[in-house]
This record gives structure tokens, C-alpha cells and sequence, in this order.
């Protein structure tokens, strides 16, 4: 398995202590948002995925649900904080840019994303592992950086706001990106939902993103 760090990873790596204090001051309601979106498709003892899982906010909803948890994430502190609130069945050290990803074809009927696609310009080899790893019919809920067509696709963000130690690059990805990009790997996409999250904790500047819902189609 190839392995790659990411300025960004070694990053949140330095801040997985009081990771989820600081979500919670800027009002961080992509976990809530995607799972809103993916409940109604969900089943007690089904599989989800959570890419970047970090400290499992984007997915400890789902285990309440009465799913089984499924986490990767780059970070290895950000997995032990993970690990530590005990709900995960299985948690794996994975760059999400290095492919094949470390999990069975069709062997999870959920995957979830919530805080992690806006570091990256292009998705579309995130999503076609995606669609090797989702049984049919399975879903992807996510959340990305949002922009009209006519807005920058990408903002150096301070450490002032992120509480990284340099800057770091978001991207901004137009629906019609997203969508091209879902429908290239064999998805449908069903809903979207546009909102923003506060860049930092003295809610100084906002950060536009989107959540979308969308499911993987038949067999190829
Ligand atoms: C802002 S946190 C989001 C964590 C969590 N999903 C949430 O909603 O709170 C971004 C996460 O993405 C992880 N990450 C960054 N780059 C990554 C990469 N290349 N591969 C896998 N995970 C990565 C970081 O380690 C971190 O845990």
C-alpha cells in the first residue's frame, strides 16, 4: 500500500487535542447535514465509510444509527483520537489520494465524507474508488468547498483561521464539477444542500460548501 502525507495531514496530525471543541466553535454541522441527507437510505447493521474520518464526527451519527463504522484518515493521531471513543469496527491509516484504497470491492453500503474533499481540486479519483468500494445501490453523502461558476475555484486560507501551522489551499468546487464528476464514476446524484462553516472560532469569515447525496447505479 502506498502511503503519502499531505501538508495539510500533518497539520490536523498537530491538532487532534481539542479537534472537536474547536468544531463545535465554529458551528460545524456537516456531520449533521449528511447524515439528514443519507438516513432515510440507511439500515440498522448496514457498512459506512468514513473518508478522512478524523475524530469521527462525520460518522458517530450513523453508529447511533445502528451502523457499523468503517474509518480511514491519513493522520495516525487523528485515528487514535478516533479509536478512543470506541465506536469504530474498523479504522485504517490511508492517504485518500493513493489508490486502491485499503477495503474490499462492494464491501461497504455507505460512504460518508464530511470536512475533507475542500483540500483537494480534483475528485474525480476519489469518487471512482468510491464506487469500487460501495455495494449497488449503496450511497455517498459528502460535503466540498462551494462556488458559483464565476467564483474563484480555490482560497489560501491563514493559519489565523484554520489554526494550521502555514497556509493552506480550499478549493471551491461548482455542482456542475461535483456532478460531472459523480455522474463520470457511475453515480446518481439525488440531493444537494448549500450552507457554510465558519473559517474559525471568532466566526471571523465564512467558507462556502455544499453537501451532496448521491447513489452508486447498477453494475457496469
Ligand atoms: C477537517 S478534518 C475533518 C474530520 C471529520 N471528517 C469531521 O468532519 O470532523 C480533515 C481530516 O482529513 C484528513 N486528511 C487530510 N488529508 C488526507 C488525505 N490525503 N488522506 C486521508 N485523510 C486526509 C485529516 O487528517 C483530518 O482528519
Amino acid at each position: 500500500m502506498v502511503e503519502r502525507m499531505t501538508d495539510e495531514a500533518v497539520s490536523y496530525t498537530e491538532r487532534s487535542e481539542g479537534y472537536d471543541s474547536e468544531a463545535e466553535a465554529v458551528g460545524w454541522h456537516g456531520p449533521a447535514v449528511v447524515f439528514g441527507l443519507a438516513f432515510p437510505f440507511t439500515n440498522p447493521g448496514e457498512t459506512v465509510l468514513d473518508i478522512g474520518i478524523g475524530t469521527g464526527l462525520g460518522s458517530v451519527q450513523f453508529h447511533k444509527a445502528g451502523l457499523r463504522v468503517f474509518g480511514m484518515d491519513i493522520s495516525s493521531d487523528m485515528l487514535e483520537a478516533c479509536r478512543k471513543k470506541g465506536f469504530a469496527a474498523r479504522l485504517v491509516r490511508h492517504d485518500l489520494t493513493a489508490v486502491p484504497y485499503p477495503f474490499d470491492d462492494a464491501s461497504c453500503d455507505h460512504t460518508v465524507s464530511t470536512g475533507v474533499f475542500r483540500f483537494f481540486a480534483n475528485l474525480d479519483t476519489v469518487f471512482a474508488e468510491v464506487r469500487w468500494i460501495l455495494a449497488d445501490g449503496g450511497t455517498f453523502v459528502f460535503i466540498t468547498g462551494d462556488r458559483g461558476p464565476d467564483e474563484p475555484a480555490e482560497v489560501m486560507v491563514g493559519p489565523e483561521h484554520i489554526g494550521t501551522n502555514a497556509p493552506v489551499t480550499m478549493y471551491r468546487h461548482t455542482p456542475e464539477q461535483v456532478t460531472g464528476w459523480l455522474i463520470n464514476n457511475g453515480f446518481r446524484p439525488i440531493d444537494s444542500v448549500g450552507f457554510s462553516v465558519w473559517m474559525d472560532s471568532r466566526r471571523s469569515a465564512k467558507f462556502p460548501i455544499r453537501a451532496y447525496l448521491a447513489q452508486k447505479t447498477g453494475p457496469e
